[in-house]
């Protein structure tokens, strides 16, 4: 397969052209760590054109009906919809999740366009009840401006649709940065946007192995009115500092700790769809993957063993193979990240019951693991794990799995299984998290508000939530109204 077909350009796109060069840096295949593609190494004067781009196409787009932004973004999305088997092809080339993942992660990011070309329709203000004769109170909905999306490899395609489609459906236009180790899907979706009828100037791509630069530009430039940024805690904090210099408003969807907790009253064979589900998802790369297990004792050798026999059944190879569940890791600092995560657990005491080494597969690939007796003095508690290795915690009590649970400054996603509605409930309620599923282990979808609490971030994608993150409410006061 040719990984970069020839009607996606290994090229940046800014104000509608296509730039290449002079300097590239290569896309490597996780699975293989062969080269798929060379792409533009842009820095800051390049950035700075982009978004004179974005700020010449703003008035134009942003005027346009809501309904004529729609029939564009409609375009799309049967653009990118019809193309599934190639962009399917590309992000398993260059992220390295299986190809039926990579099918499903392109209808999830489709979702977000044909959602969100619908939802731009309803930007709708308010008119506000008088407090005084002769005054009316409206507010009506704006465009932010031009945004800057930076974007993680984990989802090459959703996570950029998540933030582009809403902000183009708002009437804003964006300059996304994609992540180094995955700029191609980025660029196969802006292509496919122009082909749609997005014009010039109003979807900009700039690729970089020089992602600080960049993003000191985007946070830096007062022209850019919003920021959207999906990737680490570390770095969203960095940039939350560097947009302070000219307040920008931000949405930032950082790193998890996601528990998720077992009771005695689970159904075990729910629990242990649901751990399976949430865990293993793109080989335990995506922030809202269970990284610890609390199981109650009263279900506890049950529950690792049955989920133990699951696991053993999952393929790990290349993920153009057939058959293969787990792909590899993004890079040899993931890959030694994990298997330094499990060593740790080890060291204290835990103890492996599937897998726990790397897998034969080659360099990046893990083994899919069960670790069992995790205590809170191992790191593998504290840090996201990002791979496709579960942690057991034993709980006796309630009280003591929501203290084990809010026991992090993360509170990003959060699971629990118990068959007890009013137990259930309750918990759900007393977890910090943005996001919970009650005995159910998989609820992203283009309807419902994503995002975190405390350090795992701000505001919300997705969901009515997600188009409000791109515009800003004006207050209007009609005077000299006769009563
Ligand atoms: C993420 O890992 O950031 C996104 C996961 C999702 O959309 O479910």
């Amino acid at each position: 397969m040719n990984a970069s077909p020839p009607r996606y350009p290994n090229a940046a796109l800014i104000g509608g052209q296509w730039v290449t060069g002079p300097d590239t840096f290569p896309v490597i295949d996780p699975a293989t760590g062969a080269e798929v593609g060379r792409v533009p190494d842009l820095g800051a004067a390049e950035t700075k054109t982009a978004i004179d781009a974005a700020e010449a196409a703003l008035p134009a787009w942003s005027k346009k009906t809501a309904k004529e932004r729609a029939q564009i973004l409609k375009r799309w999305f049967d653009l990118v919809t019809a193309d599934t088997e190639h962009l399917a092809q590309l992000m398993t080339a260059e992220q390295g999740k299986p190809l039926a993942e990579a099918r499903g992660e392109v209808a999830y990011g489709a979702s977000f366009i044909e959602w969100f070309a619908e939802e731009g329709k309803r930007a709708y203000g308010r008119t506000i009840p008088t407090t005084a004769a002769g005054k009316r109170y409206i507010t009506i909905k704006q465009p932010i401006g031009v945004v800057a999306a930076i974007a993680p490899w984990n989802f090459p395609i959703a996570m950029i649709t998540r933030k582009v489609a809403p902000a183009l459906a708002a009437g804003c236009t964006v300059v996304v940065k994609p992540a180094e180790d995955t700029p191609l899907c980025a660029i196969a979706i802006a292509k496919l946007a122009l082909d749609a009828g997005v014009p010039p100037g109003v979807f900009n791509v700039i690729t970089t192995a020089n992602a600080p630069a960049v993003g000191k530009v985007l946070c830096e430039d007062s022209r850019v009115r919003k920021l959207s940024f999906t990737g680490s805690t570390e770095v969203g904090k960095a940039l939350y500092r560097q947009c302070a210099s000219n307040v920008k408003k931000l949405t930032l969807e950082l790193g998890g700790n996601a528990p998720l907790l077992v009771f005695d009253d689970a159904n075990l064979e729910q629990a242990v769809a649901g751990a399976m589900a949430s865990k293993y998802r793109n080989a335990g790369q995506t922030c809202v993957c269970a990284n610890r297990i609390l199981v109650q004792s009263g279900i506890y050798d049950r529950f690792a063993e049955a989920l133990a026999a699951e696991v053993k059944k999952l393929k790990v190879g290349p993920g153009r193979d057939a058959g293969v569940v787990i792909g590899p890791l993004i890079n040899a600092d993931a890959a030694k990240k994990v298997d330094g995560l499990v060593r740790d657990a080890v060291g204290k005491g835990a103890k492996v019951i599937v897998g726990g080494s790397p897998a034969a597969a080659g360099p990046l690939f893990y083994q899919p693991s069960v670790v069992t007796g995790v205590t809170p003095d191992m790191t593998i508690v504290h840090e996201e794990i990002f791979g496709p290795v579960a942690a057991l915690i034993r709980f006796e009590t309630d009280e003591e799995a929501i203290r084990i649970a809010n026991d992090t400054p993360f509170g990003l996603a959060a699971y629990l299984f118990s068959q007890n509605l009013g137990r259930a409930w309750s918990v759900a309620e007393a977890l910090d998290a943005g996001m919970v599923g009650v005995n159910e282990g998989l609820f992203s979808n283009e309807t419902v508000p994503f995002g975190g609490v405390k350090e795992s971030g701000l505001g919300r994608e997705g969901a009515a939530e997600g188009l409000d993150e791109y515009l800003e409410t004006k207050f209007i006061c009609l005077g000299g109204i006769a009563s």
